[in-house]
């Protein structure tokens, strides 16, 4: 497990430990660390069930368009283990729809915080785990990440608009 988590049980810090080296999809990854402080914080706060259902929809409908297109930059690059990676994104959905089924029928506020926050480790333990098989694969061929999408292309353009 990375240090970056470990420091605070409750509170993620974005570190370039964490960055693929593609603008775009840092950026992504970094709004997702604001959207999971964002519901620890519901949940340690003890709001009510609809605004972490809320912040849950939020994640989960910002996690299904990050999985796209970090599946289009990954056929783009030529990642060899795309189609593997796909298949956990899948996979991923799946449990999401089904924690959050859990989540809509559990009626004690304990339950329901437990929903939330194994919906949130699983999205951080792809983070992680498996992006960062995609980041050291993009360290070793930093050309791959130039052809199309993301990569230095990226970041002059970021740089530009900022
Ligand atoms: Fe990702
Ligand atoms: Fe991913």
């Amino acid at each position: 497990m990375n240090d970056t988590l470990t420091d605070s049980e409750w509170e993620i810090s974005w570190n370039d430990s964490l960055s693929v080296g593609v603008a775009e999809i840092d950026a992504e990854h970094r709004q997702f660390v604001a959207r999971v402080n964002e519901l620890n914080r519901a949940i340690v706060e003890c709001r009510d069930k609809p605004t972490v259902e809320r912040l849950l929809d939020l994640m989960l409908m910002e996690a299904s368009h990050h999985f796209w297109h970090e599946q289009r930059l990954l056929a783009l690059w030529k990642y060899p283990q795309r189609a593997e990676h796909a298949a956990k994104h899948a996979r991923l959905t799946e449990q999401f729809d089904r924690v959050m089924k859990e989540f809509e029928r559990a009626d004690v506020s304990f339950t329901w915080a437990l929903k939330g926050l194994h919906i949130k480790q699983l999205l951080v333990d792809h983070l992680l785990q498996e992006d960062m098989k995609y980041r050291d694969f993009l360290r070793q061929r930093p050309h791959a990440a130039r052809s199309g999408g993301g990569g230095e292309a990226a970041r002059r353009r970021t740089a530009e608009t900022v």
